[in-house]
């Protein structure tokens, strides 16, 4: 698959999505629901439709596609894996954190609001996509939907990416620069385990053989590696104005990255073992062609520019 076709299918993935995410996030309040205060839900939407590559949403409903199972389910898994990404990014800009003021073109949450109001935005973010996996418009199997909230909770915390939120900041104050295991560690955790799940939640929502689930796991893993690597190379090399978001962060404050450990080109040489890694991983899954769409994601990981 080339590179237009691949821009088209995850263009045509991010309009689906951002669809379901509008609906999920109507300013009036649910059945059952006291209210939805207009400040918040202002935040959330921002946050929310503003953009983004909407590539985890990609790798849910294409992994779910390849097992045979399309429609509103896999949408529906799509958007909660986002809303978690979202809010991540909200409370990862935060003068606490990195304390950024861009992000995908325009002031980051808490600029656009106030700290308190992106704070809780994030939260609501966060549990929203718990009750949307939870709902049984997701899934008739109330098996398969906790198996998606477990493994959701898993990536989304303490061992994962809240975890390798809290090494990657930790990292920055070190007295010794970590190495390179300990940075794919950190990194495996803040962004690679909410890539991976996405890869696993498609094959989860489509009932996909457990023998293959394993194939998709290293897929994932590798992709999701490779994903931050290319971030992190994006930081060293790119320009606010294509990114949406400031670059040279990273150098200024002290991050562990794989640029900083094995220099710009030993970075994109690992990058691109991790992406023939992942695209090893869809051949061993005997999809064939109907893997070629996330062949192409693992692909586009390295070679995007934003
Ligand atoms: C940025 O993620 C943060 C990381 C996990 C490195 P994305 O590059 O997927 O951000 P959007 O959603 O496309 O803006
Ligand atoms: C963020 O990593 C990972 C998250 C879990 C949000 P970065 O801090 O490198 O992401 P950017 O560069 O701000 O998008
Ligand atoms: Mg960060
Ligand atoms: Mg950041
Ligand atoms: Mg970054």
């Amino acid at each position: 698959m080339d590179n237009k076709v691949f821009a088209a299918q995850l263009a045509a993935v991010a309009t689906e999505i951002e669809r379901e995410l509008s609906d999920l996030l109507d300013p009036a309040p649910r059945e059952g629901e006291i209210a939805r205060p207009e400040r918040l839900i202002e935040a959330m939407r921002y946050a929310m439709l503003g953009g983004g590559k909407r590539l985890r949403p990609f790798l849910v409903v294409e992994t779910a596609r390849a097992f045979g199972a399309i429609g509103q389910g896999p949408r529906r898994v799509a958007a909660a894996i986002e809303c978690i990404h979202g809010y991540s990014l909200i409370h990862d800009d935060l003068p606490a954190m990195d304390n950024d003021d861009l992000r995908r073109g325009r002031p980051t949450v808490h600029r656009a609001f106030d700290d308190a109001t992106a704070i809780l935005a994030g939260d609501a973010l966060l549990t929203l996509a718990f009750e949307i996996v939870a709902r049984p418009e997701t899934a008739p199997s109330g098996e398969t939907r906790a198996a998606i909230c477990a493994g959701l909770a898993r990536a989304s915390g303490l061992a994962g990416m809240v975890g390798g939120q809290m090494l990657d900041l930790a990292a920055e104050s070190a007295s010794t620069p970590l190495d390179a295991a300990a940075i794919a560690q950190l990194q495996a955790m803040k962004t690679g385990a909410l890539l991976r799940f996405s890869v696993e939640a498609g094959g989860l929502i489509a009932g996909a053989p457990a023998a293959v689930q394993a194939a998709l796991g290293r897929y994932g893993e590798a992709l999701g590696a490779a994903f931050q690597i290319a971030d992190d190379l994006l930081d060293a090399e790119g320009d606010a104005k294509a990114l949406g978001k400031r670059a040279g962060k990273d150098a200024e404050r002290n991050k562990a990255t794989f640029v900083a450990a094995l220099g710009l080109k030993g970075a994109h040489a690992r990058c691109d073992e991790l992406v023939k890694e992942a695209i090893a991983a869809i051949d061993a899954t005997g999809l064939g062609e109907a893997g070629d769409s996330l062949r192409a994601a693992a692909r586009f990981v390295a070679a995007r520019r934003s």
